[in-house]
């Protein structure tokens, strides 16, 4: 009998629906594996977050990230608690491993799936399909800045953006290289009307990795007319690439059109490997409805199939994206966000029988 594969799985579910959509996610993932017969999931849950924070002092233990080192693949909930600021949260757990990893890619797919309803009015799932690439690590994420003179009248807060010609060029590359792939068509975000130094340095790197790929078209947008034609033309996206910032908030945008943030799926890794990636849904904690088994967990269950595939078990990540897509196309069971009424563990227990 030949040996089983067994990939390490850290599961973090973290805050509020956090722990709701992965219970969910690994109830698909679980059984996925089952069927598959030639790999298992070794989940090891970490109990970080805000209730951690609570009892601690810290989001996580001193060196966590290199805890994760150990794992073949991280899959994370959410982070946020209304009872923590918001940067000392995302900053004591979710940044530093997508920034100390080095997991410079973040994959957004936005793709409108049959029996989801855009709010974008008539849109069918051929009008909106495109991939996010988001630069994961550094321009308005790399955390430099400070403030000086608190609390008195010439206080300053100050905020600097750094981007590389490595960065810039390594998620450009990425970009075109999965446009290849695709229909052969890249746009890159920007603003470098206005930003004249690091959004114009982006748009001289992205046209130096261009000329390495004549095959595929780089059209150059600028985010404000970008976010636009995301809502009133989808259909001419195909490959999107965009520093951290701007990604941040088109993917949210992009969650928006492909039916909502509970639908909304990631991944964020190093193309290079020899670190685990980090899958996780798009959404946050949604403290609004947390608690509840309402939220849905299409984003968990998507990016769980993410994460089969970047482990390279692409038979059973495809068949994850199956289940799901053929639950969601048969309208009968959808969580309150979709129209339904079903539970976010029924909507996993249905998507884990479709396998
Ligand atoms: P959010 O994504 O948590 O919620 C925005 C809206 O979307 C809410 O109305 C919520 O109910 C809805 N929603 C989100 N996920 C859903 C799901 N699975 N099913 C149905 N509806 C869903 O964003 P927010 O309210 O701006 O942030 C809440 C907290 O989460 C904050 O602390 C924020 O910093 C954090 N956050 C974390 C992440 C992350 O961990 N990756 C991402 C975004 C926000
Ligand atoms: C996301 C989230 C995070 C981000 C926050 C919570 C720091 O919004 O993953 O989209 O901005 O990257
Ligand atoms: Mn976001």
């Amino acid at each position: 009998m030949s040996e089983q594969r067994v990939y390490r799985i850290a599961a973090i579910p973290g805050d509020g629906v956090g722990s709701e959509v992965v219970a969910a996610g690994l109830t698909v993932l679980h059984r996925a594996a089952e069927l598959d017969g030639g790999f298992s999931l070794a989940v090891e849950e970490l109990p970080w977050g805000s209730a951690y924070y609570h009892e601690h002092g810290t989001m996580a233990p001193e060196g966590h990230v290199d805890v994760l080192r150990r794992y073949d693949a991280i899959y994370l909930g959410a982070v946020g608690s209304p009872s923590v600021p918001d940067h000392v949260t995302l900053w004591g757990l979710l940044l530093p491993i997508r920034q100390e990893l080095d997991q410079y890619v973040n994959l957004r797919p936005v793709k409108l799936m049959e029996g989801v309803e855009s709010p974008l009015h008539d849109r069918v799932p051929a009008d909106i399909d495109m991939l996010c690439v988001r630069e994961n690590t550094e321009g308005e994420y790399c955390g430099v800045g400070g403030r000086v003179h608190r609390a008195l009248p010439l206080e300053v807060g100050m905020q600097t953006d750094v981007f590389t010609r490595a960065g810039v060029e390594w998620i450009a590359r990425y970009a075109f290289e999965l446009a290849r792939e695709r229909r052969g068509r890249v746009t890159s975000v920007t603003k470098s009307n206005a930003g004249r130094h690091a959004f114009v340095f982006w748009d001289d790197v992205v046209s130096d990795v261009a000329a390495e790929f004549p095959d595929v078209e780089l059209e150059k947008g600028l985010v404000d007319a970008v976010a636009a034609h995301f809502v009133g033309d989808p259909k001419r996206f195909d490959v999107v690439v965009g520093s951290n910032l701007f990604m941040d908030i088109l993917t949210d945008i992009g969650a928006a059109i492909q039916g909502g943030m509970g639908v909304a799926a990631s991944a964020n890794f190093d193309p290079a490997g020899g670190v685990p990636g980090m899958f996780e849904p798009v959404h946050g904690s949604a403290p609004d409805i947390s608690g509840k088994q309402i939220a849905n967990p299409i984003g968990a269950i998507w990016s769980g199939a993410m994460m089969l595939e970047h482990l390279g078990e692409t038979e059973a990540g495809g068949a994850v994206s199956r289940a799901m897509e053929a639950v969601l196309a048969e309208r009968a069971l959808r969580t309150p966000d979709l129209g339904g009424e079903a539970r976010t563990d029924a909507v996993a227990d249905a998507i884990a029988s479709a396998l």
